[in-house]
């Protein structure tokens, strides 16, 4: 396992990228000062995300500075902390320093919008078709960003995921930037790109519950780019049932360039993949990046459980 160990030297602290025209098409110019800096400012390692807080409850302002320097940078940070107690608050007060207000409750969550995310049979068997909802099993979960069967108006920016006890083994996470993800895609072919920004690229189709259809189907962009911030949204799951890809060749090429880079067949200097496993009192917190998780067996004991907030507000500041 990654031996987590903040570097030495902080590096410089990064403002937030000017984006206008970045994700245009049409201005090769923006796009390309943009991605130099970008690629400029990456972390080599996953050590390089983590930042020692006190407490995530009551940040200092350095604490505070130096988790909006990584998100700023990779659109995620990972904080560690002494705080092993399961407080279901601590995400919120978190998420609240960082902007963090309004929280997407699915309707998995529980009446607090958090998402105790452990083994749960009840949570676990709902899923379509009869299926499990992987979330609440120790199974592997495909790459995906959160959110990518809601409607736009329903977009996730924003996430946190608190441990709160780890698996007795696996359950890590793999991350990678999604604008890491677009540059590959970009650098390779732009006509990707603009198939995946068509709004019927990828569709999810219709969930049938006892009474009929409990979500209708759910068709959009894979890439987006949000009216306020001007930043990139990414919608995506890597799997291959109940799900829609527009049936054109630009659109299966796009999709399969983007299975290749997750699954790590894809040259290029954007390889930005991050593994690592949340130990207690650490969490993830920044913009709805791509992420997996791995099987995991749990101590009968000591079961994983963490808490998981998401949001449709973006990181601030
Ligand atoms: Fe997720």
């Amino acid at each position: 396992m990654i031996d987590l160990q903040l570097p030495s030297e902080a590096p410089a602290r990064v403002a937030p990228p000017d984006l206008r025209g970045v994700f245009e098409l049409g201005d090769d110019g923006a796009y390309r000062r943009w991605r130099e800096v970008k690629l400029r400012q990456q972390p080599t390692d996953v050590d390089a995300l983590v930042v020692d807080v006190a407490d995530p409850r009551r940040l200092s302002q350095a604490e505070l500075a130096a988790l909006r320097d990584r998100i700023a940078r990779c659109n995620m940070a990972v904080y560690r902390s002494p705080v092993t107690a399961a407080d279901r608050r601590l995400p919120l007060r978190l998420g609240a320093q960082l902007g963090l207000q309004r929280l997407d409750a699915n309707w998995l969550a529980d009446e607090d919008g958090i998402s105790p995310i452990a083994v749960d049979a009840g949570r676990g068997d709902a899923g379509e078709g009869g299926g499990a909802y992987i979330p609440y099993t120790s199974r592997a979960i495909n790459w995906h960003t959160d959110g990518y069967y809601h409607p736009a108006q329903r977009r996730i920016h924003a996430m946190i995921l608190h441990c709160v006890r780890a698996a007795a083994s696996g359950g890590d996470n793999l991350l990678m930037d999604h604008e890491l993800a677009y540059i590959a895609l970009r650098d390779a072919e732009p006509r990707w790109v603009a198939a995946l920004m068509n709004d019927d690229a990828m569709c999810i189709p219709a969930r049938q519950g006892e009474g009929g259809v409990a979500r209708a189907a759910q068709a959009g962009p894979v890439f987006s780019v949000d009216a306020g911030s001007g930043a990139l949204h990414m919608r995506y799951t890597a799997r291959t049932r109940s799900i829609e890809w527009k049936d054109d060749a630009p659109t299966r090429e796009a999709a399969a360039f983007v299975r290749r880079l997750l699954d790590g067949d894809t040259d290029g200097d954007t390889a930005g993949r991050f593994a690592l496993k949340l130990q207690p009192g650490m969490g993830l917190v920044g913009h709805n990046v791509l992420h997996a998780r791995s099987a995991f067996v749990d101590d009968p004991g000591q079961p994983r459980l963490l808490y998981r907030a998401r949001y449709l507000d973006r990181v601030r500041g």
